[in-house]
């Protein structure tokens, strides 16, 4: 890496200097390299690596938004999926004529990530919506290229990657590359709002933090063995929520945007976590014995610096209580953080702890456009790339990503974990994930009773598995 980060490359700048070289070009009566995107102006190209549900609906938001942008390549290691994000951008009447994706800039394979950035200039952006595992492979080759990024959450599953990400952050900046992390808490108006009033005081200290997503089982939360005729592989990353090497399982995939905001919302990190964990039901309703490696319920205590809490809850099980929002207590008063979901609104603050309608103080409002915060992150990425604004959330993202892992350690091993420890912690969860191909043996091996290996906490305290 170190040779590429001290190589500014602004897109005003990248504008700039391929006027330059145009009018040198045109003096000297040569060709210009029809790889900057001759005759594109300032149109923002795009490509798309992981074309499931989120990057589909992530491209979608980039090309609703106001100035020229266009969707150029697409990537993924299932043609299936890839099909069928393209159809469905390219035959909605209003992104037509911004889907430029032939046949020739549609890639497959675990090194397709590589060949959809190649078709992009420098200044361009790159959607990362894979399962979190391959971040810092897809990152670092966009941090070459001098891409900006617009990447989901969580952004690491493991104290290893983190320090590498970190890293990227860091060289990221050097070549002012911006770069959006898909919490997208932090782009509600709603939130951004409160936060600002509880920043100023609005409720007094904060002194305890609770959040909760609890529901039914959802996504891949549990997996039956692998059917034949698909590889262990290939099951594993299109199940990325069942293991903790893809996905950070469950816990980092559902619980990092409240955890995030919460984080936000008290100005700091959690500096450790004790945790309970447990699976009540290992069986599908057939009899047959589930293979992921998530547990169905976990209660986090996570502490502060200060001393103070934040209590989080999360389930996957049906038949009990569903409970999805987040709400903090200060010491002159209350607030609903997410009234409903990741980070529903509106949000509220109360002059009580009772958070009854007679004791509300304020309630959020949001101007007509800026609701959905999917959309406005997208607003603000852009809004950095085109006025060159300082923008990188990688650290940020990172640090989430890691209060998050600590949470689920904590649950996994049956210890206190504190932050220090997840980011130093030296179980790499998928090393050399950068080199997988289709034929590689999937980073999680089944044992002798071909099942994969599932947290003991008490028994296995060092690693989660
Ligand atoms: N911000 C949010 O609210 C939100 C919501 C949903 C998902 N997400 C995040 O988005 C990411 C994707 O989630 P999803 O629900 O879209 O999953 P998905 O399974 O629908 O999509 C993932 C896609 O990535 C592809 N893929 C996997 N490995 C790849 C690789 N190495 N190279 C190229 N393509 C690869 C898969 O084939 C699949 O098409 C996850 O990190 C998830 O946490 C965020």
């Amino acid at each position: 890496m170190s040779e590429t980060v001290n190589h500014k490359s602004s897109r005003r700048e990248f504008l700039g200097t391929s006027g330059r070289i145009a009018a040198a070009s045109v003096l000297a009566g040569t060709a210009i390299p029809a790889v900057h995107g001759a005759g594109m102006g300032d149109t923002i190209q795009v490509a798309l690596i992981g074309c499931g549900g989120r990057g589909t609906g992530a491209a979608a938001n980039a090309l609703s938004t106001p100035g020229p942008i266009k969707l150029v390549a697409m990537a993924d290691i299932t043609a299936d999926r890839l099909n069928r994000s393209f159809k469905s951008l390219h035959d909605k009447p209003a992104f037509t004529s911004k889907v430029d994706v032939p046949p020739e800039r549609q890639f497959l394979g675990f090194d397709a990530y590589k060949k959809a950035m190649d078709c992009l200039r420098p200044g361009d952006i790159a959607i990362f919506a894979t399962p979190p595992a391959f971040r810092w492979v897809h990152f670092t080759y966009a941090i070459e290229k001098g891409l900006h990024v617009f990447m989901e959450k969580p952004v690491t599953v493991d104290g290893p990657t983190s320090r590498r990400m970190f890293a990227l952050a860091e060289a990221a900046d050097k070549k002012n590359l911006k770069v959006g992390v898909g919490l997208m808490s932090r782009h509600s108006r709603a939130l951004q709002e409160l936060a600002k009033r509880v920043h100023d005081g609005a409720i007094g200290e904060i002194v305890l933090q609770r959040g909760y997503r609890m529901h039914g089982p959802i996504g891949a939360f549990h997996s039956l063995p692998k059917p034949p005729g698909v590889s262990d592989l290939m099951y594993q990353v299109q199940r990325f929520h069942s293991f903790l090497w893809a996905g950070g399982g469950n816990f980092s995939d559902f619980y990092i945007h409240i955890i995030d905001h919460q984080g936000w919302m008290k100005n700091a990190w959690p500096v450790k976590a004790q945790a309970l964990g447990a699976r009540h039901y290992r069986q599908s309703p057939e009899g047959v014995t589930y293979v992921d490696q998530n547990l169905d319920v976990y209660a986090v205590e996570y502490t502060y610096a200060d001393g103070t809490k934040f209590f989080f809850d999360g389930r996957c099980m049906n038949g009990c209580k569903d409970i999805y929002s987040s709400y903090l207590h200060g010491s002159k008063g209350s607030a609903i953080v997410s009234s409903g979901g990741d980070c529903g609104m509106p949000s509220k603050l109360f002059k009580s702890q009772s958070m009854q309608d007679a004791d509300l103080i304020w309630e959020s409002k949001v101007a007509e456009g800026e609701g959905d915060p999917y959309l406005n992150e997208w607003i603000d990425l852009l809004d950095a790339i085109r006025n060159d604004k300082p923008y990188n959330e990688t650290k940020r993202g990172v640090e989430a990503s890691l209060v998050t892992s600590m949470g689920r350690m904590a649950a996994h091993t049956g210890q206190e974990i504190t932050y220090e420890q997840i980011l130093n912690c030296d179980h790499e969860f998928a090393p050399d994930v950068d080199k997988l191909t289709a034929d590689s043996p999937a980073p999680l091996q089944p044992g002798p009773d071909g099942r994969y290996p599932v947290p003991q906490p008490g028994i296995t305290k060092t690693r989660e598995y």
